[in-house]
């Protein structure tokens, strides 16, 4: 645990924002060869949300507004936002930039992590280096990413995975050198990149009538491949950070995986030796958010007064790259 550092970054207000529209598996099995079930049981979602106008920064300035409002300060009080996403509004300027601007965050600066399904934690480690340092006060990190933007609806393989979301935290120094951020685990893995990839739209394959008859502006993932190593991963990097710190599933208040099938969820919670009730799972409302789960869920269980400060949680995830890790922290929130 950072014992030698001076200043511990904690997050001190969090929230999020959800798409009204609900896609069912009822509705997905009018427009893919699937069923409820089969949906259900092999990944634990029922249903997602689609953000029908817009895109990432749209929803990402509604967490940060309402994320203000519950810690009651400013935007202008905000000195850096990053944003963690795989689906920027555009390749560029930065989507934090046209959040500055939708917040009214005029102090902030700002700059986009792009690590998949772990460019929240990735983000929010770098987040609170720089509250570390000393040299920053206030520094919001926010997972958005609207996946049905890159989703192909007529493949069953995919389209029933993944919905739209995003969230927030804001990072301060914390006021308890035993609260806050406490340690950190990443990994990344560039095999990966076979077995789950968006092709086109990038530098090596920039959009073209061919790259869109391809369907290379969609996800592609050879789910069974990632799953295997998904389960490995997320549970090894878990296990691997209490045992550093010295610490057995029992010692923990929660545990938050990135939400992408349940299956993956249960197998990484078994090999922690943490019982369920002790696990964030939302998968079942919101599918994949990528960037945006594992927020989501705090700011979900803060909301219902299930998270309280003091709470030891373990946050943990596995995604394209491959890339994972996982974060110890306290809560700090009342
Ligand atoms: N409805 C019905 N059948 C479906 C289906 C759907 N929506 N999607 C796939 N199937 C079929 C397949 O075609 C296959 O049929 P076949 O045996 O006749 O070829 C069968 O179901 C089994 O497919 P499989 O891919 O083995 O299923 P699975 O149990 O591995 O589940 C995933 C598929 C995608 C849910 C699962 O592999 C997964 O979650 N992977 C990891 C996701 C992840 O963690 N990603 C990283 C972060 S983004």
């Amino acid at each position: 645990m950072n014992k030698n550092k001076k200043t511990i970054a904690a997050i001190t207000a969090v929230a999020h924002y959800v798409p009204e529209k609900i896609l069912s598996n009822l509705e997905l099995e009018k427009m893919v060869d699937t069923t409820d079930e089969w949906i259900k049981t092999r990944t634990g979602i029922s249903e997602r949300r689609i953000l029908e106008k817009g895109a990432s920064s749209d929803m990402a300035a509604k967490a940060i507004d309402q994320l203000l409002k519950n810690r009651g300060i400013g935007p202008e009080e905000i000195e850096i936002i990053i944003t963690a996403t795989v689906t920027p509004d555009m390749l560029f300027p930065p989507t934090s930039t046209i959040i500055q601007r939708k917040v009214g965050a005029k102090n902030a600066w700002g700059f986009d992590i792009e690590a998949a399904c772990s460019g929240f934690l990735y983000s929010l480690i770098v987040g609170a280096q720089f509250i570390e340092t000393g040299n920053y006060k206030k520094v919001i990190v926010v997972g958005s990413d609207k996946m049905s933007s890159i989703t192909d609806y007529t493949d069953r393989n995919s389209c029933i995975l993944f919905g739209d979301a995003a969230a927030a935290v804001l990072l301060e120094p914390s006021n308890d050198e035993n609260i806050g951020i406490l340690d950190h685990i990443f990994y990344s893995d560039g095999t990966g990149e076979e077995a789950l990839h968006m092709k086109g739209g990038g530098s090596l394959n920039p959009p073209t009538h061919e790259t869109v008859d391809k369907k290379w502006h969609y996800i592609y993932q050879d789910g069974k491949a990632v799953f295997k190593v998904a389960v490995m991963g997320m549970a090894d990097v878990s296990e691997e950070i209490l045992k550093r710190n010295n610490l057995t599933g029992n010692d923990i208040d929660y545990f938050v995986p990135h939400q992408a099938n349940l299956r993956i969820i249960d197998a990484a919670a078994n090999r922690m030796g943490i019982d369920h009730s002790k696990v964030m799972i939302n998968i079942d409302k919101y599918g994949n958010t990528t960037a945006a789960t594992i927020p989501l869920c705090l700011s979900e269980w803060w909301l219902a007064g299930k998270l309280k400060r003091g709470n030891t949680v373990v946050l943990a995830s596995f995604g394209a790259g491959y890339t994972w890790g996982s974060i110890l922290l306290k809560w700090a929130i009342d």
